[in-house]
């Protein structure tokens, strides 16, 4: 089957892949435009008529809360059209392949493809077949672009900035695609990160990862400007690597405990989900150093930059005003859905 779709817009750029693929230029020009589209959410009516026209499919053969509502919201914040897909209620039960099933909704007219799939390469996969642009939401063990570029956000936004911040990630680093690109980047903005996991939970070759590496968690909490702590991911797990979830969290988990003696200016995030009790403690959600909602928050606006930027705007016409020049907060809400 070969398909022509609309095809993205922005600056001739295709593809959100990878978090290398943007470059600490590409990253701080999406963390900007973020920033204008926060201030389209506090709006009345958070609305604008940035890609009014446009497709976003929504292609999730994984479980997935947040990211894919996420998407959604942030798409039709911008007023394009959405077309979802649940692998759960869809043809693949009749034996339908990725290609096929990519191929098939893309022919709808779609100019954008959100794609989550347990198969790392899968989001590289179908850029390849499509003619649109296509963004990672998650691709098997290997990355997940938009969660690191929120994550950015989330620190700038808390700390005023990422560059020299000392970040520690806690916990199932090895099967971690949230670890991945958030290390790239924290590294290509400068921050100064430690993994910190038992050795079967780290990657092979971590030295690779030039980060510092640690397995004593108190040591490192005191001197920490953000702890982010990973989800212990059972299911990607192919052999018992622990020997109890208890002792996890006993050497590993941040405790309330724990998370008292952070410096006072420090943050604990999580991407979610969360296993209370286990990486986290059941009450630290709750304090006030957390950033988790923050983070699902920061997701939206977060996402609807990189929408735009993908498919908004022409080689040379993105900045942030530009962007977002249109209705501001007390123009009639008539008027907003009038140009929305
Ligand atoms: N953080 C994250 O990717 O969550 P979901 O699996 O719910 O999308």
């Amino acid at each position: 089957m070969s398909v022509r779709t609309a095809g993205p817009a922005g600056g001739g750029r295709r593809h959100l892949l990878s978090v290398g693929d943007l470059g600490a230029e590409g990253i701080r020009e999406i963390l900007r435009l973020a920033d204008s589209f926060a201030e389209v959410n506090t709006r009345a009516i958070p609305k604008v008529p940035a890609l009014r026209g446009r497709t976003v499919a929504s292609l999730f053969f994984e479980d997935s809360t947040r990211t894919r509502l996420s998407f959604e919201t942030a798409a039709k914040r911008l007023s394009a059209e959405v077309v979802t897909f649940s692998a759960g209620s869809s043809s693949l039960s009749k034996g339908e392949s990725l290609r096929d099933t990519a191929q098939t909704v893309a022919a709808m007219g779609v100019d954008c493809t959100v794609v989550r799939h347990r198969s790392a390469g899968a989001a590289v996969q179908l850029s390849r077949w499509l003619d649109g642009a296509v963004i990672n939401a998650g691709d098997g063990c290997h990355e997940h672009p938009t969660q690191a570029l929120l994550d950015c956000y989330t620190i700038g936004s808390r700390l005023g900035s990422v560059e020299g911040r000392r970040v520690a990630i806690v916990g199932d680093v090895a099967h971690s695609r949230v670890a991945r690109s958030l290390v790239s980047a924290l590294q290509l903005l400068d921050a100064r990160v430690t993994l910190v996991a038992p050795a079967t939970l780290l990657p092979p070759a971590v030295e690779a990862w030039g980060t510092q590496v640690s397995s004593r968690i108190d040591e490192v909490l005191p001197r920490a400007d953000v702890v982010y702590l990973l989800r212990l991911q059972r299911e990607r797990q192919e052999r018992a690597l622990l020997p109890s979830l208890r002792e996890f969290h006993e050497r590993f988990g941040l405790s309330s405990e724990r998370a008292r003696r952070l410096a006072d200016h420090a943050i604990v995030m999580h991407p979610g989900p969360m296993n209370r009790g286990v990486e986290i403690g059941a009450e630290v959600p709750e304090m006030a150093c957390t950033t988790i909602s923050e983070q699902v928050a920061n997701g939206v606006s977060v996402r609807m930059a990189v929408l735009f930027w993908l498919l908004g705007a022409e080689p040379g016409a993105i900045s942030p005003p530009a962007a977002v020049a249109f209705p501001v907060r007390g123009s009639s809400p008539a008027a907003e859905v009038g140009r929305g």
